[in-house]
């Protein structure tokens, strides 16, 4: 029964080219909905509508690198006029297209990373109308009118954020992938403390909605997932800037003029 489920699905979700892609592909039968299922049937139609439009500059004369530039057809283009860091953007999408290739594709804004594309790792998140959002899961069209952060414009020209700069200070990030989007979402949360927005933490385990506890910030940041396991000094980081508290640093650069056995980092147990 599924099964039957699965097919009606995929007959009424793929075009007829994309059938034919998938054919050319050797992808059928229990394949195809394995792959399907793994990509999303709207993930696989933005590669099928790339390819099927390189195939018709091909086919009108052009060379490869030409058609691999050639701006993608649009299907159901849609006129979106936001504003992205305080400057008005006009851009015409498919309606299909997220924020985040919109930011990344569109307006080379590249700040904002592509972890999952699956609203599951947050690396995508950025500032929309005050509110955090994963840009990957958010359809440009819906952006129309709205006021869009990026990490690229949290700095004030030469001058860094209070977040950016603590997130530096506590050695906040190794490969810095997550980066981005764990900065915008912590100044979101900035923002949604001193609003007094609640958060699961503060609605069953009591609390302050305004003063948050390490808790309540390890909660409002679990969105954001780190594979590289920077997850006390983000708090330290997020802690710093909402309490205005200044957190003693936990390790001290390396002098070799140290006496020997003094030369290696020193844990700070005030923290
Ligand atoms: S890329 Fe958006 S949540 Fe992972
Ligand atoms: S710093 Fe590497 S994923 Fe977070």
């Amino acid at each position: 029964m599924p099964d039957q489920f699965e097919d009606l699905r995929e007959a009424e979700e793929l075009s007829e080219d994309e059938e034919r892609l998938l054919d050319e592909l050797g992808i059928t039968g229990e394949s195809r909905r394995r792959f399907l299922g793994q990509v999303g049937v709207a993930g696989f139609s933005i590669f099928a509508m790339q390819v099927i439009a390189q195939r018709q500059a091909l086919a009108a004369g052009g060379t490869y690198s030409e058609a691999a530039a050639d701006p993608i057809s649009l299907e159901n283009a849609v006129k979106v006029v936001f504003k992205v860091n305080g400057e008005k953007k006009t851009v015409e999408v498919d309606s299909r297209m997220t924020l985040l290739d919109t930011l990344r594709e569109k307006l080379d804004l590249t700040g904002s990373k592509k972890g999952c594309d699956h609203g599951q790792c947050g690396a995508c998140t950025v500032i929309a109308d005050g509110q955090r959002v994963l840009s990957c899961l958010t359809l440009a069209a819906t952006c129309e009118g709205k006021e869009v952060t990026t990490i690229e414009g949290l700095a004030k020209g030469e001058e860094l954020h209070p977040m950016q700069s603590a997130f530096i200070k506590y050695d906040a990030f190794q490969c810095g992938y997550c980066t981005p989007g764990q900065i915008c979402s912590a100044v979101a949360l900035i923002d949604e403390a001193a609003r007094g927005d609640a958060s699961y933490v503060t609605a069953v385990e009591g609390g302050s909605n305004t003063k948050l506890s390490d808790d309540d910030i390890r909660e409002r940041m679990s969105g954001n997932i780190c594979r590289c396991g920077a997850y006390p000094n983000i708090l330290k980081a997020v802690k710093e800037v909402h309490k205005g508290e200044e957190t003693a640093a936990t390790w001290k650069f390396h002098r070799p003029d140290e006496k020997a056995g003094a030369d290696k980092e020193v844990a700070d147990e005030t923290v």
